[in-house]
Parts: C-alpha cells; structure tokens; sequence
C-alpha cells in the first residue's frame, strides 16, 4: 500500500507518520511506499523498510498536486492547512491554500483517471460551525463558520462530499476537536492558549490565558487524533452514507476545568504559572467556537478516543511527550 500525506510535517502528521512507520501496515494492509509533502521538507523516518520520499514545496501551486499524486497512492491524508489566526490575519493566503489546494488536490486525483480511486481523508475542523449553538450540536447542525479558515474547511468539506458521490475517490472528512496538548512551539492557531496554559507550566515555564476562565471548548489528544485518522483510512465507507464529513469524538471542558485538571495532575505550582492577560483579538475569535458536540454519528462508526477525563489529557502528555516527568 503506498500512503501520502501532505503536510506530513505539521504537528498532527508527524504523529500519523510515527505511527505508520512504527505498525509498519494500514489496517489489514502492509505499506508498501510513503510519499511525505510539506512546505518544509517532512523529516525521513530511519527504520521504515520501504521506500520513502520526502517532497518539499507548495501543494498548492498549479502543477504540484498533479505531480504527487502521479504515483497513484492508495491512500491520502490531507492535512496541509494554514491555521485559523493565520487565515484570518492573511485573507489571500488562507483562501489560496485550504481553498484553491484543496479543489486542486482534488481534481489531480479526479483527472489521474483509469480508474484511480484512492481513500481520501480530509482534516477538517469543527470552526465550519459557529454560534449561538444548542448546549450539545448534533449531527444535524448547519455550517456557519465564523472565521475564513472554518469557511474554508466547510467548502473542502462539501467538495470532498461531492467528488466522492461522482467517484473520484472516496473520501472521508474528519472534524478535528481541538488537538490539545499540542507538542513543541506555539503556532497561530487561535486556539493555541488551550495548549500553551498546560504545556508551558508543565515545562516550568509561564504561560498566559487570554481569555476568560468560563471559556468552554471541544478537544482531544494527539493520540486520539491519529486514532481518527487510521480509522478515517480504513473504516468500511458503505456505512457512511452521502454524508461524509463527521464531527469527531472529544471532551468538553471549560478552561477553568482544565487548570483545575492540571492543579490534580501536577499540582498548584504548576498551575500558578499561568498569566491572565485578555486579549481582545483571541477573545473575539474564540467567543463564536463550538463547545460542546453529541458526536454521534462519529462513535456509532467506530470513533474512538483515548482520554476520558482532562486529566488523562495532562498525563497523556507527560507520558507522549515528557518521558513521564514534568517540573514541579
Ligand atoms: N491541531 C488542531 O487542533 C486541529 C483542529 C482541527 C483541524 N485541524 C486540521 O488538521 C490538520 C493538521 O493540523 P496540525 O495541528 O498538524 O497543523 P500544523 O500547522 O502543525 O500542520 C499543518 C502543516 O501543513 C503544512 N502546509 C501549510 N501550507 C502548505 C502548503 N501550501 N503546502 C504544503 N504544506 C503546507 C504546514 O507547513 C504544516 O506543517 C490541518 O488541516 C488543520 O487545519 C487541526
């Protein structure tokens, strides 16, 4: 079987490739080749046993999808994106990459012909919503984004749905929670915050809070969501239906339970790390975002996360990332 995944070196991608590398197979099937696609070169897994390529550039110039899809993988994971602050702050950018990418990602595979029909699978995000929302969204809940970047994911979202239903390929798209803790370096999702208040003071560091302590949000670990995603590529697609795109499993909590969370976990030293520094722009975005999700459909299709409590968030981390110690 030969995978490709592009923006194999984001955060989010370099889990799947770890984990791909580390099973050596895809549900019943061995990996035969890896294609790996980033804007900055994806490092190269050592003990693979296969061939793997590593393919620097921008999927998004005309021209470049045809190329990485020429190969004829079984199976694509569509993770490149430009997150949510960012598409907000660079209207061009945004719609140039999660947009006019995707579409062209899209009819590379559409236009291989033959009877090319890999499985896609398509990082989408739970910002395609927006407020006032029910106490729970159901499955049945309409798409009103409110940022650039959750309108961006809708209209990939109903590309994905339409080019499957014409036979291009078969694609599944995943509605991400919140990946928290994110590992390694702020990046410019607006959500960042979610991370960096339990990161940061886990690492002995200060971190600052934004937004109000009330705040309540969706999430998952990093772990679950290449457990979505491993799923996503091998889940049997007639239980689908026409309705491809689903709202993953999470955990809603509110800032406040997560800093109480990490008061349990790592205690109140750790959590006294944490700054309140509002900030009217982060406050703004966040004010529209989901909080709270049924999932149904998700976990009636065998979707499945690894956490049950924001505790087990925290240790997870410690345990993933930190070699199972933290500062105290
Ligand atoms: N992490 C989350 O909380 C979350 C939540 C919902 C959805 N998602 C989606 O999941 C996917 C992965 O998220 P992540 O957290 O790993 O993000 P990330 O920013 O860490 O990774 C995205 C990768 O895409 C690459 N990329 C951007 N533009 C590109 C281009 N033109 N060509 C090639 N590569 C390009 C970036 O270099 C980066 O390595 C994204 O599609 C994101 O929108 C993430």
């Amino acid at each position: 079987m030969h995978i490709l995944v592009l923006g194999a070196a984001g955060m989010v991608g370099r889990k799947l490739v770890e984990r791909l590398v580390r099973d050596g197979r895809l549900g019943n099937s061995e990996i035969s080749r890896l294609t790996l696609q980033d804007v900055v070169a994806p490092t190269k897994p050592e003990k693979a046993g296969y061939p793997v390529d590593v393919v620097a550039g921008d999927f998004a110039v005309p021209g470049f999808a045809e190329k990485l899809v020429a190969g004829r993988p079984d199976v694509i994971f569509h993770l490149a994106a430009i997150v949510s602050g960012e598409a907000e702050l660079d209207f061009d950018k945004g719609y140039r990459i999660n947009l006019d990418g995707t579409r062209m990602l899209f009819d590379a595979v559409r236009l291989v012909g033959d009877g090319y029909k890999p499985r896609l699978v398509f990082t989408s995000s739970i910002a395609v919503f927006g407020a006032p929302f029910p106490d729970a969204i159901g499955d049945e809940f309409f798409h009103t984004p409110l940022l650039s970047y959750g309108t961006q994911k809708a209209i990939g979202e109903l590309l994905l749905a339409d080019y499957t239903r014409r036979g291009f390929f078969e694609g599944v798209g995943i509605r991400l929670p919140t990946i928290c803790i994110r590992p390694g370096l702020p990046n410019k999702a607006a959500s960042g915050f979610f991370s960096n208040i339990l990161r940061e003071p886990l690492a002995g560091k200060e971190a600052v809070l934004p937004v109000s302590e009330d705040v309540r949000h969706w999430h998952a670990t990093p772990r679950s969501a290449v457990g979505f995603l491993l799923h996503a590529a091998t889940m049997d697609t007639a239980k689908i239906g026409p309705r491809r795109n689903l709202t993953m499993p999470g955990l809603s909590a509110t800032v406040g339970e997560q800093i109480a969370a990490l008061k349990r976990v790592a205690g109140e030293t750790v959590a006294a790390r944490i700054k309140r520094v509002p900030d009217p722009f982060i406050i703004g975005i966040v004010d529209g975002w989901p909080r709270n999700f049924e999932a149904k459909r998700a976990r009636e299709l065998g979707f499945t996360t690894e956490e049950h409590s924001f505790d087990d968030i925290i240790r997870i981390h410690i345990e993933d990332e930190l070699g199972g110690n933290f500062v105290a």
